[in-house]
């Protein structure tokens, strides 16, 4: 899969509904995850919060993200880089 296309954060920020995709970006990346969004243990609400922007404040707020198996998670629905 090519995840090598460069998107904007005002780009990325369009994607904020599950009508309009679900973007989200962390560490210069950018991923699709409205697929996944009702698969979240915190509940698709919670992460709905971060739709369209950084999942970096929420995930300083809730450590429980910084393990490998989020990260593989993530990894799946890469879609581009900032
Ligand atoms: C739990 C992934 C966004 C809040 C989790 C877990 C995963 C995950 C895998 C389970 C961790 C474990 O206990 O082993 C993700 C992914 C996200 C995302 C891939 C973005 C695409 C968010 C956001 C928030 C959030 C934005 C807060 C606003 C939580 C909370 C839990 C949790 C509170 C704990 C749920 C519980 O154990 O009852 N997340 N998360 N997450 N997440 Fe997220």
């Amino acid at each position: 899969k090519d995840t090598s296309k460069v998107y904007t954060k005002e780009e990325v920020a369009k994607h904020k509904t599950r009508d309009s995709r679900i973007w989200v970006t962390h560490q210069g990346k950018v991923y699709d995850v409205s697929d996944w969004a009702d698969l979240h243990p915190g509940g698709a609400q919670r992460l709905m919060l971060a739709a369209g922007g950084p999942l970096e404040p929420f995930w300083a707020m809730y450590q429980q993200h910084n393990q490998p198996a989020v990260r593989n998670i993530l990894q799946q629905f890469q879609i581009g880089e900032l």
